[in-house]
């Protein structure tokens, strides 16, 4: 065997078989697994499974099945090590190291046995001390922060005595040797060469990978002391970086839910766990890696990730560090970002559970989060500021692997900058072409405001105040609230509506109340730092009124019939481009829903949906048809 087992362990548990395999044959998602035509015999009907929680295939007609080395090795008509070679270089994980002397590696396995077993003593150990008379004040303390008996043994938390040599000698008598218990980790060498305890008098917390094997500890102490956590130093059976906290009790709720909850501290962990929400899994306040991206992806049928790390500064910024990870493996993404510097617990523990389930519900979808995020940033007022705020989270969307899901992040992003969604979405796709991360500051410009479409009818309306019957007679309230302009379409027909004219004294007041208005619906039930519209209002007043300048400029009053009936056809395709528009962008949505309807293999509704396109599809194809005839 030339390859080092671990390594191998490790490439088998990372590689994602469902990935490899569907580089071969198409696999349809069925509840936990996919099936697929056999590629292995000739079968109509799909009797091939591949379980990608179990990391296996399975075909049930011709029998054969295996892990991903052995499907490779089948498929490819390879010997183990190349199949191996083949699976790493697929996944882009690094290839497992090639052992020139055998019996080395049966040694290093032989101590990663010993050293897990030392671990397992260890846990059982603390356990016994936190029962016991010397364990009160860790009982206390536990109980000053409310975690429960259950919590206590689900977690196996247990309390390291404020000995020096309590575990050490405890390990020892159970026949641990000297170097055994240098290279765990949990004991300590004096200069001198003698061993000591390495924590003493603090609550521990046991690390475990995810089969609950328990690899490493961490150890808080009880009150002020310093360091707060002290955790196991990397040893051969703990690296740091590899493993989640806690996803070995929560992999399979995680799997349930279709998402994991990823918070930063043990307390988090416990706290969440211990209410009931068993999706949850944390980093221990390290910067996420791709190993632990990839680990959380293999218990998730389409990943699905809420972040809800601590809302300080660090927090906020390990957040961000996370998101291209996240994006680079799938993952889509929400944040959970909890008031006034508080972390889950905090949380949790100040406003109950109930309360953290309802913010957990309105988590924001990452592109909104880094919307408003970039809106606190720039100026976005201004033309130049939108288009450092789009700039500033078009990095990231261009990172969505999944065409239709980065088109509807781009939509999101224009929602929420006021920017047309078609410029922006067109302007994306070029962008992930060319794999540039930057928008043209004249796109964001272009696409500010109002459409081509939209200003087409505007300053026909204007111009020509007899063709608003028509205008709003179409222009619903429905498709006025999907335009990026709509303030200007509410405040003409407003003016309308009351029987004034288009002047500029009019139509300004009119345009500012709903742009006003706009600002308080757009802060209300966001990020609490909104708070502040009106001051937020008053430069946007300043440009829109501008605008309303412009528009009243150019709106020519018509000199005779031939420059009414112009105006007129403008109208008229105006507002075809606008009906077509919310098609499109209905259709969209409804793509989406076909999607998500399959992947949840609801095929009614997935059908419904998809009726539903298909009758816009021919409502948009009759509009185009009439117009034809018309024109
Ligand atoms: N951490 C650590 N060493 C420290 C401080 C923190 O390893 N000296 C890790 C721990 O895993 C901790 C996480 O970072 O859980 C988050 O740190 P922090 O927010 O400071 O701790 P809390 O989890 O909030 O712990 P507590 O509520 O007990 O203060
Ligand atoms: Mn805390």
């Amino acid at each position: 065997m030339p390859f080092d087992r671990q390594a191998l362990d490790d490439l088998r548990s990372q590689a994602d078989i469902a990935r490899v395999i569907s580089n071969y044959v198409t696999l349809r998602k069925r509840g936990a697994s996919y099936i697929a035509c056999c590629p292995f015999h000739n079968e109509k009907t799909p009797s091939f499974n591949v379980h990608p929680g179990k990391q296996v295939f399975k075909c049930f007609g011709c029998g054969v099945g295996g892990d991903v080395f052995t499907f490779v090795m089948r498929m490819e008509g390879v010997a183990f090590a190349e199949a191996a070679r083949m699976v790493a270089e697929v996944c882009g994980l690094p290839l497992p190291e090639t052992r020139v002397v055998a019996p080395e590696a049966g040694r290093e396995a032989d101590e990663r046995e010993r050293l897990l077993r030392l671990h397992e003593l260890a846990a059982r150990f603390f356990q016994e001390q936190l029962a016991r008379p010397e364990g009160y004040a860790a009982r206390e303390y536990l109980a000053s922060r409310d975690v429960g008996e259950a919590t206590l043994a689900a977690l196996r938390l247990g309390y390291a005595p404020d000995r020096w040599e309590a575990l050490t000698k405890f390990l020892r008598d159970h026949g641990a040797t000297e170097t055994e218990l240098e290279r765990s980790g949990l004991v300590s060498v004096t200069d001198g060469g003698s061993r000591y305890d390495r924590f003493r008098g603090r609550l521990m917390f046991p690390i475990a990978d995810s089969q609950g094997r328990i690899i490493a500890f961490g150890g808080r102490t009880l009150g002020d002391g310093e360091p707060k956590y002290l955790n196991s130093p990397e040893t051969p059976l703990y690296v740091k970086g590899r493993h989640l906290y806690g996803l070995h009790l929560t992999k399979e709720a995680a799997r349930r839910a279709g998402f994991v909850i990823l918070v930063e501290g043990y307390m988090d962990f416990l706290r969440l766990y211990q209410g009931g929400a068993r999706n949850v899994a944390a980093t221990l306040g390290t910067a996420l890696t791709e190993a632990q991206a990839r680990q959380l992806r293999r218990y998730l049928e389409t990943p699905k990730v809420v972040i809800n790390f601590d809302s300080d500064h660090a927090g906020q910024a390990a957040t961000r560090r996370s998101f291209e990870l996240f994006l680079e493996q799938g993952f889509r993404v929400n944040v959970l970002r909890l008031p006034e510097g508080k972390d889950p617990d905090d949380f949790v523990r100040a406003r109950g559970m109930g309360e953290y389930r309802e913010r957990l519900k309105q988590s924001q979808p990452l592109v909104e989060y880094l919307a408003d995020m970039a809106r606190l940033e720039h100026d976005v007022s201004r033309p130049a500021g939108r288009a450092q705020a789009v700039n500033a989270v078009l990095p990231y969307i261009v990172k969505i692997g999944d065409a239709i899901e980065r088109d509807l992040a781009a939509e999101r992003l224009a929602d929420r900058l006021q920017l047309d969604a078609n410029a922006i979405r067109g302007e994306l796709r070029r962008a992930a072409r060319e794999r540039r991360a930057e928008l043209a500051a004249e796109t964001v410009e272009a696409a500010t405001k109002l459409t081509l479409a939209e200003r087409n009818v505007l300053q026909a309306v204007l111009a020509h105040p007899p063709l608003c019957a028509v205008a709003f007679a179409e222009l619903d309230d429905e498709l006025i609230d999907l335009l990026p302009g709509r303030v200007f379409f509410r405040a003409a027909r407003d003016v309308y509506a009351g029987g004034g004219t288009f002047e500029y004294d009019s139509l300004a007041r009119a345009v500012a109340r709903w742009q006003r208005a706009e600002t308080r619906t757009d802060a209300r039930g966001q990020l609490d730092f909104f708070s502040d519209s009106d001051a937020a209002a008053s430069p946007l007043d300043l440009e829109m009124e501008n605008y309303v300048a412009e528009l009243l400029l150019r709106a020519e009053p018509p000199k005779n019939e031939e420059q009414a009936d112009r105006l007129r056809a403008i109208l008229e395709d105006g507002l075809l481009a606008l009906q077509q528009w919310r098609i499109e962008r209905r259709s969209a949505a409804l793509h989406h829903l076909v999607r998500a309807a399959a992947e949840s293999n609801d095929e009614a509704l997935a059908l419904h949906h998809a009726n539903e396109r298909l009758r816009l599809k021919r409502a948009r194809l009759a509009a185009l048809h009439n117009r034809q005839k018309r024109s």
